[in-house]
Parts: structure tokens; C-alpha cells; sequence
């Protein structure tokens, strides 16, 4: 591995920057061939509409992730409510959203009739039945990642509310968003890549105690069930899937990985993936938490026609798509992850104006989840090839 792709962050850092992970050193090496820079946000913002949604919003735990994503700065946005478990967070909750009403949980939120959506910022393991929950009561649900926790009963469960109720669902994949991935994405449907023989993303998250979580969700998790932040470099980028996986784990012998040390019964920190895709190419995905001092969210793909790296395209397209990514209004912020939190909020909020499915709906959540589930079980059974089940839209 190139030291390029290295950025350490000590544990203390990370906590207190949670969100804001650069890509900083991660880009472009050893480049040929004419890169284009991948643009910044150029357009100028327009309302698509007057309407204002009414939000609530739930989760303040340890990444404070309700108030991430800038709802409570978008003009087409009215928080009405917020929600945590515990009083405290639900008081910094109000507080950072500049609201003045909340809820002692989700389950009494979703029963407020002059709530349109919901963003679910609560714990992994509780987002599929949160989300279900949020659509059942007839309200849109945008979710934090990862759609699913290891459950692929959750993920047909979940696939069901959102083609019974219609409504819209949005997963919020940080990666999607990045300027990187966001022009690969482009590029890609432009024709720029052609098929994509090989991709590779990666989550590697160094930390030798877990950090802290909702009753202990973190503690001894498989890596892989985790995996969103690296498939969105091959499934948000061409919008095709995984057919099957062999994966191998890693054990850098934390506490929490030691017989006993969790409740998943995993034995692995680390975990690398290799993806057979459904254009007949191959896709290698990780997630490292033993890999000493590196933290960093990233990827890459190589196409018949070209390839990419960071921001740079290398290929034979001449002439680019417009590869910046939408505006967003006047104050509202980027926010951490690359600046991709305050356009996934948009996105959604757009998506619900205009009546149109978000750009990572549930088959682009569930295609970026469910192949790491299938994926640890692999590494359980030394690297077994194993299929991967598919969620598709109904025909029309
Ligand atoms: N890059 C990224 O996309 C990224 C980064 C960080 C965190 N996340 C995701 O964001 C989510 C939140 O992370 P966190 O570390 O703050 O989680 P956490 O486990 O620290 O906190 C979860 C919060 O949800 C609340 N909650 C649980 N059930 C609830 C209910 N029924 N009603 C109301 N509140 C409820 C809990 O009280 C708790 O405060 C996680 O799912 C995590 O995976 C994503």
C-alpha cells in the first residue's frame, strides 16, 4: 500500500473531528494521461419548490449524527420534532436543531400527524426496524448507515414496507457523496469507464477499543456488516451488483475479537472482500480496524475505457460530464464526511419534492449492505464462494 493512502488520526482526534475525515493525502498518484480534476460545487442552488417539509429527527449519540446533516439549514426543511432516549441528547438535539419540541423516542415521534419524514441518526442495529416503523406510519425515512445490521430478514422486511407504502427511503452512504465518488459516478454513466473490469474501496479504521456505541452495538462488530463506506465505489458508482463473494477475516487480537469478547460470536477486525460483479468484472472491498493508525474512506475504479483514482480521470473520454456535485442552498453546510452530509440531506429533500426516487434508494442500500453480510460469512467458512442475494424493483 502506497503511503499516500495513510492518514493517521489517533482515536481522541477522530472522536473529536467524528465526520470530517479527509481525503487529504489520499489522492492522486502517479497519474498519466491527461486528469481532469473532479469539480467542486460550481451551479448556483434553485428551489425546486415553496413546500417545506416537516422533519423529525432522531439520534444524538456519539457522533451527534441528527444534526449532521444540515436539515435544520435547508429552506425547504421545517424540523417540528426531535427524539433520543435519553433526556440529555434529546436537549442538545432541540438545541442544535433550533427546535422546540421532542419526543421521548421514535416509536411516539412517528405517531405525530404533521410529520412528513424522518431522519433515523439511532444506532446500526435498530435502523431496519426504525425505518420500517417511520414507514408504516406514513412518513418518508431518510437513514444513517448501514441499512440493515447483519440481517437479511431485516432487508426483505424492509424492501416490503418500502413497495407497500410507496413512500421514499434514502440511506445516507457518506462515500455516495464525496467528490470522488460522485464524479466516478458520473463519468461512469457517461460512457467514461466503459465496463469496469475492477474497483476497490476501503474502510479502514484503526482503534484497538471500540468506540462508544448504543448498548455496546460496536463492540466485536464484523467488519463487514459495515461495509457501505467501501461498496459505494463500485455500487454507487455504476448502479450494477454483486453476484458473489470470498472473503477472508483478520484477527490483529484486540480484546474485543477474543473468544467471548462479543456478542456477534466474531472472531475477526478485519475483514477483505473479493466481489464477482454483475458485468462480469471483479471488486475488492474492506473494512480494517487493525491496520495501525490508518483512517480513511476511499476507492477506486478501472474500466475498460479508463480509470480513477482521487479526483483525477484517466481515460479516453475528451469531454467530461459535469462532474460537480449539486449546489446546495445559501447557508447551508456541506458538513463532515467530504461535505457530503448536506448533499445527501438535499438529495432527499429533493427527491420528495419532485416526487422521484432518491439517488441511494433501498435495492442501491440494500446492493451496498447485504453482499458484507454475505461477505463475513464467507470469512467464516475460510473464504467459501458464496451468492449473493438481489433486491430488485417490481417490473412495471
Ligand atoms: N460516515 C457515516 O455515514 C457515519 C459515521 C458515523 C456514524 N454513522 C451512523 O450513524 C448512526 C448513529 O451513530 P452514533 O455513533 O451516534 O450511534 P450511538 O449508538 O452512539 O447512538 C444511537 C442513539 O440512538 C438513540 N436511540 C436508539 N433507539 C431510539 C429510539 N427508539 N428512539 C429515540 N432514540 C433512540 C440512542 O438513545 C442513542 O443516543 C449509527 O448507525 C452509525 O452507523 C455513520
Amino acid at each position: 500500500m502506497s503511503d499516500t493512502r495513510i492518514n493517521p488520526i489517533g482515536r481522541r482526534d477522530f472522536l473529536g473531528g467524528l465526520g470530517m475525515i479527509s481525503l487529504g493525502a489520499a489522492v492522486a498518484r502517479g497519474l498519466s494521461a491527461s486528469p481532469v480534476e473532479a469539480g467542486q460545487r460550481r451551479k448556483k442552488w434553485a428551489p425546486v419548490s415553496g413546500r417545506k417539509v416537516r422533519m423529525g429527527i432522531v439520534g444524538y449519540g456519539v457522533c451527534r449524527f441528527g444534526a449532521a446533516f444540515g436539515f435544520q439549514d435547508h429552506p425547504n426543511v421545517e424540523v417540528v420534532a426531535v427524539s433520543d432516549l435519553f433526556r440529555d441528547r434529546r436537549e442538545g438535539l432541540m438545541k442544535a436543531c433550533r427546535c422546540d419540541k421532542s419526543y421521548e423516542s421514535l416509536e411516539v415521534l412517528v405517531k405525530d400527524k404533521n410529520i412528513d419524514a424522518v431522519f433515523v441518526a439511532t444506532d446500526a442495529p435498530s435502523h431496519a426496524r426504525h425505518c420500517i416503523e417511520v414507514l408504516k406510519h406514513g412518513k418518508h425515512v431518510m437513514t444513517a448507515v448501514p441499512a440493515t445490521l447483519g440481517s437479511l430478514e431485516d432487508a426483505e422486511k424492509l424492501v416490503e414496507a418500502v413497495q407497500k407504502t410507496g413512500l421514499k427511503y434514502q440511506m445516507a452512504e457518506t462515500s455516495c457523496l464525496r467528490d470522488n465518488c460522485y464524479a466516478m459516478r458520473r463519468i461512469y454513466h457517461a460512457g467514461g469507464f466503459g465496463r469496469v473490469i475492477y474497483s476497490e474501496g476501503e474502510y479502514f479504521h484503526y482503534g484497538t477499543t471500540p468506540i462508544a456505541s448504543f448498548k455496546g452495538w460496536r463492540v466485536g462488530l464484523p467488519p463487514l456488516w459495515y461495509p457501505t463506506h467501501s461498496t459505494a465505489y463500485y455500487i454507487g458508482v455504476t448502479g450494477k451488483r454483486y453476484t458473489s463473494v470470498s472473503c477472508r477475516g483478520f484477527n490483529a487480537g484486540f480484546d474485543a475479537y477474543k473468544p467471548g469478547g462479543n456478542k456477534y460470536d466474531n472472531p475477526f477486525s478485519d475483514e477483505v472482500a473479493l466481489f464477482k460483479t454483475s458485468e462480469g468484472g471483479s471488486s475488492r472491498m474492506l473494512m480494517c480496524k487493525g491496520i495501525h493508525g490508518v483512517v480513511i474512506e476511499t476507492g477506486r475504479v478501472y474500466g475498460e475505457k479508463g480509470w480513477m483514482e482521487g479526483t483525477k480521470y484517466n481515460g479516453t473520454m475528451k469531454q467530461l460530464p459535469d462532474i460537480s456535485r449539486p449546489p446546495l442552498p445559501p447557508g447551508m453546510p456541506a458538513g463532515g464526511h467530504g461535505g457530503s452530509h448536506g448533499p445527501l440531506a438535499n438529495e432527499f429533500i429533493t427527491a420528495i419534492l419532485e416526487d422521484r426516487e432518491p439517488m441511494v434508494n433501498a435495492y442501491e442500500a440494500l446492493a451496498m449492505t447485504v453482499p458484507g453480510i454475505i461477505a463475513h460469512k464467507s470469512a467464516l467458512k475460510d473464504g467459501e464462494t458464496l451468492k449473493i442475494p438481489q433486491y430488485d424493483p417490481p417490473k412495471t
